[in-house]
C-alpha cells in the first residue's frame, strides 16, 4: 500500500518534469531545441563553414554580415509592404534586382555564395538562410556576440524597391530617419549596429584600393573602431574625396614595421554619426566597453533580423548558432602616432576613458601620394576586400 503510493508519487513527479521537455526536440548532435525545424540548421552551419566561411572572420564573413543588413533594412513603414519585405531573402530569390542597386555594389559575392544553399538545404527559406549565415559569420569573429536566431521566415515573394539602403554619403538626419522608418530603430540602436564596422572594409568606395579597413584591428569585433573614428582625419589611403569618404587618421598605417600596414579608410557616415549631438555620446560610450558594445549590437541585430516578421510566428533556434570565438580582451588604445590630442569629441556629458598609446614609429605622411604618385610607397592592407554595411 505505502509502496504503491510512493510509486504513484514518483510517476507523478516524472510526468511533471517530463511534460515541458515533450515540446523540445533533441537534434542528432545532442543540441536541445524548441522544435525539430531548428535541427536542419546544424548541418547548414557546417556546410557554410566548410564551403564558404572556412571558420574565418575574413572577406566572406564580412560580406555575408553586410548582406544581412541590406536584405533586412529594405522595408518601409511609410511606404507600406509593397516597398519591401524586410529580412525575407529577396536578395537571393531575385538576384538580378536588388543586388544591382547602387547601394548594394559588391553584394553579389555574398549572394552568389549563398544561392547554392537554397537547393542543397531545401527546407530552409532564403530569409532564414541570410540571417543564419550572418549569425554563423559573426561567430567567426573574436568578440562578436552569439546572435539570436529565429527561424521560419517565408520565402520572399517580391524584390524590394531601390533607395531603402542608407549610403555613406547620407547625412545623419536621413540615416536616422531611414532606420526609424524601416523598423523604429532608435539612434542608440543605429550606433549599436555600426559595431559591425569594427570587422569591415570597403573596396567600392575608393576603387583604386583593393580593400581598406575601418580600424586597425581588422579581424576582431572590438571597440577600436569607435575610438579611431573619433580621431581627426589627416589624409586618404587612396584617391582623395571619393563620394561617401572623408579623411582618415591613419591613411598609410605604420609603414615602419614592414608588417601588415593598414591604410585605413573612413566613411563619411561614420564620421558624422560619431560627432552629431544625437549620436556622439552613444558612439563614445562604446569605446573600451567590449561587453556593452557586443550586447547592444546583439540586441539591435536581433531586431534587424526579424524586420517584416512577427517574432511570435518564428521559432527560437538560437541554440544552433555557433558559440563565437572569445574576445581578444585587449583594451582600446590610441594607434601609434595618435593620442588624446587628436580626439574630436562633441559629447559633453560623458567623460572620455583614459587609454594608452601604442608604441611605434611616427607615421610620415607623403601628401602627393594620396593621388597615387609613382614614387610613393605601396600601401598594403591586412584585410581581404569586402564592403561594409553602409
Ligand atoms: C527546451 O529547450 C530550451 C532551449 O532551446 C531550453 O532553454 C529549455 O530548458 C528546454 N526545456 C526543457 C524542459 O528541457
Ligand atoms: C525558397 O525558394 C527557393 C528558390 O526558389 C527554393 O529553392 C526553396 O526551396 C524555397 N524554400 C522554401 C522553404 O520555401
Ligand atoms: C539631409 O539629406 C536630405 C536628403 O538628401 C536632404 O533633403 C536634407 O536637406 C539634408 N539635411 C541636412 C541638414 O543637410
Ligand atoms: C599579416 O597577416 C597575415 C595574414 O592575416 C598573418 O598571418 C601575419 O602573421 C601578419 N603579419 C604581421 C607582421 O602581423
Amino acid at each position: 500500500m505505502a509502496f504503491a503510493a510512493l510509486l504513484a508519487l514518483a510517476s507523478l513527479a516524472t510526468a511533471a518534469t517530463a511534460a515541458p521537455a515533450a515540446s523540445n526536440a533533441t537534434c542528432s548532435d545532442g543540441t536541445v531545441v524548441p522544435s525539430d525545424v531548428c535541427c536542419d540548421f546544424i548541418p547548414l552551419a557546417q556546410d557554410l563553414q566548410n564551403l564558404v566561411l572556412q571558420n574565418d572572420c575574413g572577406e566572406d564573413a564580412h560580406e555575408i554580415i553586410r548582406l544581412t543588413f541590406h536584405d533586412a533594412i529594405a522595408i518601409s513603414r511609410s511606404l507600406g509592404p509593397s516597398a519591401g519585405g524586410g529580412a525575407d531573402g529577396s536578395m537571393l530569390i531575385f538576384p538580378l534586382v536588388e543586388p544591382e542597386f547602387h547601394a548594394s555594389n559588391g553584394i553579389d559575392d555574398s549572394v552568389n555564395n549563398l544561392i547554392p544553399f537554397l537547393s542543397s538545404h531545401p527546407t530552409i527559406s532564403a530569409g532564414d538562410l541570410v540571417q543564419f549565415a550572418g549569425a554563423v559569420a559573426l561567430s567567426n569573429c573574436p568578440g562578436a556576440p552569439q546572435a539570436q536566431f529565429l527561424a521560419g521566415r517565408p520565402n520572399a515573394t517580391a524584390p524590394a524597391i531601390d533607395g531603402l539602403i542608407p549610403e555613406p554619403q547620407d547625412n545623419v538626419t536621413s540615416i536616422l530617419a531611414r532606420f526609424e522608418d524601416a523598423g523604429g530603430f532608435t539612434p542608440f540602436e543605429v550606433v549599436s549596429l555600426l559595431a559591425s564596422h569594427t570587422i569591415a572594409r570597403a573596396d567600392k568606395v575608393d576603387m583604386s584600393l583593393d580593400a581598406a579597413p575601418f580600424d586597425t584591428t581588422p579581424f576582431t569585433f572590438d571597440t577600436q573602431f569607435f575610438l579611431e573614428t573619433l580621431l581627426a582625419g589627416v589624409g586618404f589611403p587612396g584617391t582623395d574625396d571619393n563620394v561617401g569618404e572623408v579623411a582618415s587618421p591613419l591613411p598609410f598605417g605604420d609603414t615602419s614595421s614592414g608588417g601588415n600596414d593598414t591604410g585605413m579608410l573612413r566613411l563619411q557616415s561614420d564620421f558624422v554619426l560619431a560627432r552629431d549631438e544625437r549620436t556622439a555620446c552613444f558612439w563614445q560610450g562604446f569605446v573600451n566597453e567590449q561587453e556593452f558594445m557586443a550586447q547592444s549590437f546583439k540586441n539591435a541585430f536581433a531586431k534587424l533580423a526579424v524586420l517584416g516578421h512577427n517574432p511570435d510566428d518564428l521559432v527560437d533556434c538560437s541554440a544552433v548558432v555557433p558559440v563565437p570565438k572569445p574576445a581578444v580582451d585587449k583594451p582600446a588604445t590610441f594607434p601609434a602616432t595618435t593620442g588624446p590630442q587628436d580626439l574630436q569629441l562633441t559629447c559633453t556629458t560623458e567623460k572620455f576613458p583614459t587609454l594608452t598609446v601604442d608604441p611605434g614609429a611616427t607615421e610620415t605622411l607623403i601628401p602627393h601620394c594620396s593621388d597615387g604618385g609613382e614614387d610613393c610607397p605601396s600601401v598594403q592592407f591586412a584585410g581581404p576586400a569586402t564592403d561594409a554595411p553602409s
